[in-house]
């Protein structure tokens, strides 16, 4: 069933990181020689009216292309986020970012906070400039997702459909709806501010709202752990994780020369069910050997490598190579040595 948004007179937090959202052009005709991550959140926010007057608070804490995210970007935004979380007074947060590497920071948030208040992703596919802006609506929209009674978890807002982080994926170069989710497809719609519930939130633990059953303790513990390591571990020295591709013609010299250069992880994104070229499956085999940890994925664009024969490859978590890289990132975070 719809459900209107809420009055509340609990603030909405916009974090601002960049991205097309922000992005400007010379020419309202300019859809691809853009500049992202230009306007502030307060300029972002001044341009849809239908947010006036609605209880929000902007943080400018980032201001870059989302192809250069990374620690030096997750690690700032965990701990605004657990801060923020905090406030009884804050219902939700949206976080403006680029569509372009949306897909690991909503995993590694989800992983990370697995929050119990909405904190909600928005995006642009066209710059603020554009005939056909679509990060006002879209922007709306997350708010809308972020002051919604019960919703949790990290959650994606583009073009009126609600996704979970770790189900979504890019799939689309440039139409304005570029995300879809499998298998199970959007968890919610949002359609004129009217939410449609199609399955449940996303698990939601502690942070920033009561523990809703959903996770379990030893679940919540390990989390808390990783949180402590995310924020504590020097964004330079993050383990160091490669995403190689399957391909014809592969030659194996990139795997041994990830290994040589000191690569702690390697996602192999397979061709089809995983399947990997006989030069990578052997590169593969050396790199464990040598102690290098080994996640599997797909290359295609969707779908998630399913009952592996015979082979003893771990697959990774999330519905892509993206996700799949970030969470291997974080177990090695999380069992790894202690750096500095
Ligand atoms: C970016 O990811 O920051 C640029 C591209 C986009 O937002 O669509």
């Amino acid at each position: 069933m719809p459900s209107p948004a809420p009055e509340s007179s609990q603030q909405v937090l916009i974090i601002a990181t960049g991205g097309t959202i922000a992005g400007t052009a010379a020419s309202a005709t300019d859809n691809v020689g853009y500049s992202a991550a230009q306007l502030t959140a307060d300029v972002l926010v001044a341009a849809v009216p239908a947010l006036a007057g609605l209880p929000i608070q902007t943080v400018q804490l980032a201001q870059l292309d989302s192809k250069d995210a990374g620690p030096a970007l997750w690690q700032p935004l965990v701990a605004t986020l657990v801060r923020q979380l905090s406030r009884a007074d804050v219902a939700g947060i949206v976080i403006t970012h680029g569509t372009d590497t949306l897909e690991e920071t909503a995993a590694l948030l989800q992983r990370v906070l697995a929050p119990g208040k909405p904190v909600v992703l928005s995006a642009a596919m066209r710059p603020a400039t554009s005939l056909q802006a679509d990060g006002p609506q879209n922007l709306l929209d997350a708010v809308a997702v972020a002051r919604t009674p019960g919703a949790r978890g990290v959650l994606v807002v583009l073009a009126g459909r609600v996704h979970a982080a770790d189900a979504m994926r890019k799939q689309d170069a440039y139409r304005l709806d570029a995300f879809d989710s499998a298998p199970a497809g959007p968890v919610a719609l949002v359609e004129e501010g009217l939410m449609t519930p199609l399955r449940p939130w996303p698990e939601g633990g502690s942070a920033g709202g009561s523990p809703d059953g959903s996770v379990a303790p030893a679940t919540e513990s390990k989390r808390l752990t990783l949180l402590n390591a995310v924020l504590r571990r020097d964004p330079a020295h993050w383990p160091r994780v490669a995403w190689i591709t399957s391909h014809a013609g592969f030659d194996a010299a990139l795997v041994d020369a990830a290994v040589a250069a000191g690569f702690q992880g390697l996602v192999l994104a397979g061709t089809g069910n995983g399947s990997l070229h006989a030069e990578l499956e052997a590169a593969a085999e050396r790199a464990q050997q040598a102690g290098v940890a080994l996640r599997l994925a797909t290359r295609c664009a969707s779908g998630r490598v399913v009952g592996q024969v015979g082979r003893r490859l771990e697959v990774g978590r999330g519905s892509g190579p993206a996700q799949a890289r970030v969470h291997l990132v974080l177990d090695l975070l999380l069992d790894g040595p202690p750096h500095p």
